[in-house]
């Protein structure tokens, strides 16, 4: 059994109003982050993190028949959010994917095939790889050095892990006080080895408003929306 965990408790305070609730193409952002995970087979159970004051707001937006057994408030960080999540996975569960609700790009193939590497290795996250030249550079933004972008990948979602796995690194992370901004910082902690699956199609994080119609064209030019 694979659940999906749909982290959407963030304050969007780069995007100034709640993102998530920003219209796409008339619907909101995180109805088509949703319909991306009800459409894919393999995921049997959706829980959704939300803001406590919108839990409202997003009850009224699941279409029934659903996948989305749980809706449940999220935390003060990512972290936090993630961890209400995982109290809330059905104890059958094996696998479980974590998705940022701000990345409504994301397609059941994708998500598929994440679950596919994870599903033989334990633990596997869709990943961009960094197409720029990247430099260091000091506080007073002068150029100190080259990095070499070889071997560089951005971190994108879903991350798809054992469930005991990411369990087990999240305790570590609330034992430890340990700050971490994605489930594979955490299970890093474990020492485990983690499987890139790299993606050259849009997935970036819906963050400012200029995202918002850059978004729209993307999904109508691949035909998800009209
Ligand atoms: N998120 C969450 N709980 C938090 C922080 C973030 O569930 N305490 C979620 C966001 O809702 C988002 C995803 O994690 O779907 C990635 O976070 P980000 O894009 O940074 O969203 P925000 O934190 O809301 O935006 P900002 O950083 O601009 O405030
Ligand atoms: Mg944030």
């Amino acid at each position: 059994m694979l659940s999906a965990i749909l982290v959407a408790a963030g304050s969007s305070e780069r995007m100034g109003f709640d993102k998530l609730f920003a219209l796409v193409s008339g619907e909101p952002v995180i109805a088509h982050t949703i319909a991306a995970f009800e459409n894919t087979t393999c995921i049997d159970e959706i829980i959704l993190v939300g803001r406590a004051e919108s839990l409202g707001e997003l009850r009224k937006i699941i279409n029934q028949p659903t996948k989305v057994k749980q809706i449940v408030a999220g935390g003060a960080e990512r972290s936090d959010s993630v961890r209400a999540g995982l109290n809330h996975v059905n104890p059958k569960a094996e696998f479980v994917a974590v998705h940022d609700a701000a990345r409504p790009m994301i397609t059941p193939e994708k998500i598929t095939r994440v679950f596919e590497v994870a599903r033989t290795n334990g633990a596997a996250t869709l990943a961009e790889p960094v197409n720029d030249t990247l430099k260091r550079a000091d506080v007073d933004l002068v150029v100190t050095g080259p990095l070499d972008r070889n071997g560089v990948y951005a971190m994108q979602t879903p991350q798809v892990f054992e469930r005991k796995l990411l369990e087990e690194a999240y305790d570590l992370v609330a034992r430890k006080k340990i700050s971490v901004t994605d489930e594979v910082s955490a299970v890093e902690l474990l020492g485990r080895k983690i499987l890139l699956v790299p993606n050259h199609d849009f997935n970036f994080k819906i963050t400012y408003p200029r995202d918002l119609p850059l978004a729209e064209f993307v999904l109508k030019q691949r035909g998800q929306i009209v």
